[in-house]
């Protein structure tokens, strides 16, 4: 049953639509002229339409002086693009009901400011979204709707349900996609026109399966008493299931099926019977080549837990710690180099290892520790990404990559050798290599890369409501530049069913 948002979508009218022209016509004249003398930015957003939308405060779901808290704290009291100022468009926003489509452009810059359905004709992506039961979605988190209700509420952005924080934050990338989707059919939420929630499923370039397998695998892997299969199992048995039922899983295969998987063990079992869907995940480390691969998956940045920096920056000169590093130094498979260059660098005395997790030394230490660092080093662990990459950004502490695997969100758009150093993991081990190598950038090359991470570090963000160029846009400008290649991979899955049919129908 299709929930009450949908009725909301309205035709514009005439009357109105001159109106509209006309104001962001002169919106559009002034703005040029902001451009003209303000705009020195080569992030993908103008740095001066950027201040205009976002706010300064968006991801402090941490209070700094406390880590015991850090389950309690939840992502529902975050300062937003209030409500109240929707219901009139503001000074400075571009009115994107007005645009024409040529306006939207898919090299990452979305804007849109007022209270408007983002239409599915201007919309960079349609999306169908299976109304699955909320056991698999935000059942989850607790959440419990009136009878028949599928999705929860969440014209409000200060009562949605809220997803556990700490650890499990950093793989909530389901939670975030799928409030946007639900989000894109209110006016009342402010967001980019980036994906759009449509019904019809023929009218859609993607279907999105509506599953927090991350938060299942978190919650839900252990068997319980006399239980043959665990929850976690139960649902994945349950979504293949259903999903090889579905007109829309037959029509393509699947192939236009996205599906997050961010968790590196979530869909263990159900992985091989739908990887031919677009996973969105962490890495590849734990998958086969013939399931994942970046040439039709989608790398999705983890949450950071710390605390984002907005205006307070410390620069090269106010940094006391060269090399930063925290986190676990005993790890398996590709993780041994980090043993390796322990024993490098525990001596030196601008170096600082911690060990444990976050969670131990907690989020707001690791925090300060990186924002008083030059750089933050980010060695493959048990796979080759981590959340640490994404701490270090949110702090804008220079990463230093040593993982010779690692996949990275964007990289079609982003070029991150702007602002990360990378180093090969045997080059790493070898002694005085990597600190005569961080030694050796002077202040001149080390701020170029700081004021770069500042223009990019709002791509790694998740909040509610989306904002232009945060991480739920990045995800689904990155899904539509995938557009052709899921047509072609759908076209010739075709090839053979489709003449069939035509056969079958004379
Ligand atoms: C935003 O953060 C600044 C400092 O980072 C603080 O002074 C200000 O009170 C915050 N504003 C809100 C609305 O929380
Ligand atoms: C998209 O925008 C970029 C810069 O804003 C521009 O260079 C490019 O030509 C645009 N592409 C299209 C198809 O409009
Ligand atoms: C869905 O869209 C297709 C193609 O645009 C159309 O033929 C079909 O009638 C639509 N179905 C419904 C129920 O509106
Ligand atoms: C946001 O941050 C900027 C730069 O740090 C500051 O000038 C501005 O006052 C802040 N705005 C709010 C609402 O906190």
């Amino acid at each position: 049953m299709p929930s009450p948002v949908f009725m909301s979508e309205k035709r514009m009218q005439p009357s109105r639509l001159l109106f509209c022209l006309i104001t962001s016509s002169m919106f559009l004249l002034m703005l040029s002229f902001v451009f003209l003398f303000q705009s020195d930015s080569s992030s993908l957003i103008p740095e001066s339409v950027f201040k205009l939308i976002l706010l300064n405060n968006t991801s402090e779901f941490y209070s700094p002086s406390s880590d015991s808290e850090i389950d309690d704290k939840l992502p529902t009291s975050l300062p937003l693009l209030s409500p109240t100022i929707s219901d009139k468009p503001r000074s400075g926003d571009l009115d994107n009901g007005c645009q024409g489509p040529n306006s939207n452009n898919e090299t990452g810059d979305l804007v849109q400011g007022t209270n408007k359905v983002c239409d599915a004709t201007q919309a960079l992506l349609r999306v169908f979204m299976y109304d699955l039961p909320p056991e698999f979605h935000f059942g989850l988190l607790g959440w419990k709707g009136k009878v028949g209700q599928i999705w929860p509420d969440v014209s409000d952005p200060n009562r949605i349900p809220s997803y556990p924080g700490g650890l499990n934050l950093q793989h909530s990338i389901e939670y975030w996609l799928t409030l946007d989707l639900l989000s894109s059919n209110i006016p009342s939420v402010i967001r980019p026109c980036s994906a759009v929630r449509v019904v019809n499923s023929s009218q859609a370039d993607i279907i999105f399966v509506p599953f927090f397998s991350s938060l299942s695998y978190n919650r839900n892997s252990k068997l319980h008493g006399r239980e043959k299969a665990s929850i976690n199992r139960m649902l994945q048995d349950k979504l293949v299931q259903f999903l090889m039922s579905q007109d829309e899983w037959k029509r393509s295969g699947g192939k236009d099926h996205l599906i997050v998987a961010h968790h590196p063990n979530s869909m263990m079992a159900a992985r091989r019977k739908l990887g031919s869907a677009i996973l969105v995940l962490a890495d590849f480390g734990r998958y086969p080549v013939e399931i994942a691969n970046i040439d039709k998956d989608i790398i999705a940045p983890y949450k950071h837990v710390v605390r984002t920096i907005y205006g307070e920056s410390v620069p090269f000169e106010k940094r006391p710690i060269l090399v930063y590093f925290q986190g676990a130094i005993y790890r398996k498979d590709g993780g041994v180099i980090r043993q390796e260059l322990y024993y490098l660098l525990k001596d030196e005395k601008d170096v600082h290892f911690t060990f444990g997790n976050v969670r131990s030394h907690g989020i707001s230490k690791a925090g300060q520790g990186m924002a008083s660092s030059r750089f933050c080093l980010n060695i493959a662990g048990d796979t080759p990404s981590s959340n640490r990459l994404f701490d270090a950004i949110a702090s804008h502490c220079v990463p230093v990559i040593i993982s010779d695997k690692i996949e990275l969100p964007f990289e079609d758009v982003l070029d991150y050798a702007e602002f990360c150093i990378f180093v090969r993991a045997s080059d790493a081990v070898k002694k005085g290599f990597l600190l005569n190598l961080l030694r050796g950038i002077k202040k001149d090359r080390w701020t170029t890369m700081w004021e770069k991470l500042k223009q990019v570090a709002h791509h790694f963000e998740y909040q509610y409501p989306s904002q232009p160029g945060d991480s739920v846009a990045m995800i689904w400008e990155a899904v539509s530049r995938k557009r052709a290649s899921i047509r072609f991979r759908v076209n010739k899955n075709n090839r053979f069913s489709r003449s069939q049919l035509i056969r079958k129908h004379k």
